[in-house]
């Protein structure tokens, strides 16, 4: 087989075999297809796209170019949840207890990356003394007799999909349908669940800024997962603006927390809600999605979902006092409230941004050796469709740095007032099956 051959067929629109993938997939990654080859077969699919079976094809591939989780010795139905990533998402932190404590083992290895804030992993390293790094028998143990761990990802999984979307990165091939499908569906296939729940993000703040393009990314993802015999359900979520107040690493945590007391951000608990029915479901734990809302409801309200978060955060070697003494969580110098310069109704948050001064902050990394500060960050006092008086708090910025006029400045370019009445945006946009 010869890479210019597959190249050549791919930019001519035809379907390539699943032999062809393959010898694509081993020879990238293994060093043997150079990046120009590479790149330009990336480029064609781009262009040309690829079939349902392609695709499933391409995922497979770099299933197997690396290490698989086995999560067969741990009873019950496995379920995962993905999001493609937002502002302020402190899901998992809250959702994974809840789902936990409905009965649903949740074995989860998540990242750090790139971002506004750092990803769930970081989240997690602001609770003192957590450890994010568990043995094998340690992390199948402990979702055997607690239901739930989430660790970092270690081993050697997907090494095809890093080097592949490093190369894409600078090639100008990352926003295609096909390769971001397989490169997601590649990374939660070889973790090792039976089900999937995706949490795909439309909006400013999101990859997807438009629904018809989350629900193609959406449908492509089902598509693969239910093709390889994995459970896979998709929920179109907004974006526009950040999910929940608070935006920052231990700000997140203790906004997580709040949601399992009851008394969180509505939005981030109606994705909870709604994200964790379908896993509940998934998991074979109600017969019906009105059932499995309600007894997330009932963890809820019981404290059950609490209970199960603290022994969570006590296996892993933290302080699950946090739950009633939040200020143990790293603390920020100083916190100054950003006053609205007229009174109105929110109208924008442009989530990104919002994101961006978090980070300017120091609350994400800008490049993967930065450090972060788990205390910094951004709570918003306002969402889209509030009311607000001149020289009330929009936005509290907590920050160990004292000039924060940049931060200030970017809060107010991006937080839009008008004197119209402004709907609140609907939070769901879809669930794609
Ligand atoms: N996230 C991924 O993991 N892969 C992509 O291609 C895009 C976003």
């Amino acid at each position: 087989m010869r890479m210019v051959d597959i190249i050549e067929k791919k930019r001519d629109g035809k379907e390539l075999s699943t032999e062809e993938i393959q010898f694509f997939v081993k020879g990238y990654t293994e060093g043997t297809i150079p990046d120009y080859q590479a790149a330009s077969l990336l480029m064609a699919i781009y262009f040309q796209d690829m079939t349902e079976r392609e695709r499933t094809d391409l995922t497979m591939a770099m299933v197997e170019s690396g290490d698989t989780i086995d999560l067969s010795p741990i009873q019950g139905i496995k379920c995962d949840k993905h999001s493609t990533g937002g502002v302020g998402d402190k899901v998992t932190i809250c959702l994974s207890p809840m789902v936990a404590a409905c009965g649903v083992p949740v074995a989860k290895m998540s990242g750090r990356g790139l971002g506004h804030t750092g990803g769930t992993i970081d989240k997690l390293e602001s609770i003192p003394g957590f450890k994010v790094e568990l043995t094998s028998e340690q992390f199948i143990k402990q979702v055997n007799d607690i239901k739930m761990a989430v660790v970092s990802q270690s081993g050697n999984l997907t090494p095809a999909d890093k080097k592949i979307y490093a190369l894409r990165d600078v090639t100008g091939t990352v926003p295609s349908i096909p390769l971001i499908a397989s490169s997601i569906m590649s990374k939660k296939i070889a973790s090792g669940a039976d089900a999937i729940v995706l949490d795909v993000k439309v909006g400013e703040g999101a990859f997807m800024k438009t629904v018809e393009e989350a629900e193609e990314l959406a449908h492509a993802m089902v598509k693969i997962g239910n093709r390889v015999g994995r459970k896979t359900i998709a929920i179109l979520s907004d974006m526009s603006q950040p999910l929940g107040y608070a935006v920052g690493n231990a700000l997140e945590v203790k906004e997580a927390i709040d949601v399992l007391k009851g008394h969180g951000p509505e939005d981030v608990k109606e994705l909870c809600l709604t994200l964790g029915s379908q896993m509940v479901l998934l998991s074979g734990k109600a017969q019906s999605i009105e059932e499995a809302r309600k007894k997330l409801e009932e963890v809820l309200n019981n404290g059950k979902a609490l209970e199960t978060f603290k022994a969570f955060v006590a296996s892993q070697g933290g302080d699950p006092s946090i739950t009633e003494h939040p200020d143990l969580l790293p603390q920020a110098k100083y916190k100054v409230d950003v006053p609205a310069k007229e009174a109105g109704y929110i109208k924008k948050i442009i989530a990104n941004e919002i994101g961006v001064a978090a980070m300017l902050l120091g609350a994400g990394r800008e490049t993967k050796d930065s450090e972060i500060d788990l205390s910094v960050g951004i709570v918003l006092n306002k969402k889209v469709g509030d009311h607000v008086e001149k020289g009330e708090s929009l936005a509290t910025i907590h920050s160990n740095r004292e000039d924060i006029e940049d931060i200030k400045k970017k809060i107010y370019s991006n937080i839009n007032i008008t004197n119209e009445i402004i709907e609140t945006p609907s939070l769901i946009k879809g669930i794609i099956t």
